[in-house]
């Protein structure tokens, strides 16, 4: 359990409202988030974010849907095309926001759509529901459908139309998560800004693809190691050119010296994806590491984000 002093010290705000711990389980990587309790310490967890919702029911992609990337047998990365297989938002509000709200910490829903008006519908149905969640991560950004996600991910008017629907039907956070393959991303950023976006999820997996000799080429969205100096360049691209933005680092994290190098790029907190797969106490692990180290260094969580951005390698040169 987390005592006063730890729980100032690393948690933070989106929109008023508080998460204590700035290490954060990734969409669609810790099952439903749930099936974690008696694994994970949930206090040391700043929010859990859900599987991807969207308005029907979805079957996903046929098998096979992952496949894993390893050198010299170590997995070091995924691609998965899962094709956000679930149950729809009514039947997501009803069997599993109740089981998700017993959870000790807070509940981020991850919202997808086909069409642009399924992502305020989602919202909507969850906060006419009788468990609503903490806030919403809008997936922009999935490569592994035909239709929606990434294609409104990368398009500035879809995302300036979403994010203002949305916007008009919840009160409360509202991320929005971002593929690492777009060149415009800041200009996604300013237009997410500017419709009332309280923060930014970057990112998600990055489209590539795998040859097996067995099934051929496999393409799906690659997470895990490789993404990381991806993801890292487009937090620090987004940190020195938006003040005071609020960042949630995700892409190859598995442990504190990874988690370290977003917060140093000045994101706010970080997500647990493909590392959970490995090791479901990753999370809280890294918790507890960064824990030790801010009261060995004597620096809080808040001194150190975005401290790294004046370090470059011309300086160093
Ligand atoms: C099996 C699997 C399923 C995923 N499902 C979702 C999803 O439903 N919605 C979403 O926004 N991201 C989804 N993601 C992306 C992750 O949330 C995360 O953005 C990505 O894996 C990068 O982080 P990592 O390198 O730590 O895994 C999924 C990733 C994996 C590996």
């Amino acid at each position: 359990m987390v005592d006063v002093w730890e729980s100032d010290a690393l948690s933070f705000e989106i929109k008023g409202a508080s998460f204590s711990s700035p290490i954060i389980l990734a969409s669609g990587t810790a099952g439903y988030g749930y099936e974690l309790e008696g694994i994970l310490d949930f206090s040391k967890i700043g929010a859990v974010v859900t599987k991807g919702i969207s308005p029907k029911p979805r079957d996903g992609n046929p098998s096979p849907r992952i496949a894993e990337f390893s050198v010299k047998g170590f997995q070091i990365a995924l691609l998965n095309s899962i094709g956000l297989q679930n149950p729809g938002a009514r039947a997501f509000a009803k069997d599993h926001m109740p089981k998700l709200k017993k959870i000790p910490t807070k509940i981020i829903a991850n919202v997808f759509g086909e069409k642009e008006r399924d992502y305020p519908h989602v919202i909507k149905v969850l906060e006419n529901s009788e468990n609503p969640p903490d806030a919403y991560e809008l997936n922009l950004s999935c490569p592994n459908t035909q239709k929606g996600g990434i294609e409104f991910g990368v398009n500035p008017k879809s995302v300036q139309r979403i994010v203002r629907l949305c916007r008009k039907s919840t009160s409360r956070p509202i991320l929005v998560k971002f593929s690492p393959f777009s060149e415009i991303l800041p200009q996604l950023v300013r237009i997410s800004l500017s419709e009332g976006a309280d923060a930014f999820t970057i990112s998600n997996t990055l489209p590539s693809a795998l040859w097996d000799k067995k099934y051929g080429f496999f393409k799906g969205g690659m997470s895990g190691y490789p993404l990381k100096p991806v993801v890292l360049r487009c937090v620090i691209e987004l940190c020195e050119r938006f003040e005071d933005i609020k960042i949630i680092g995700c892409g190859g994290i598995y442990n504190f010296d990874d988690a370290m190098e977003y917060f140093l790029a000045g994101a706010t907190a970080v997500q647990i994806g493909t590392a959970t797969f490995l090791n479901p106490k990753t999370a809280e692990e890294i918790y507890d590491n960064l824990l030790s180290e801010l009261k060995k260094s004597g620096k809080t969580l808040r001194e150190i984000i975005g401290s790294g951005l004046k370090i470059t390698a011309y300086q160093r040169n």
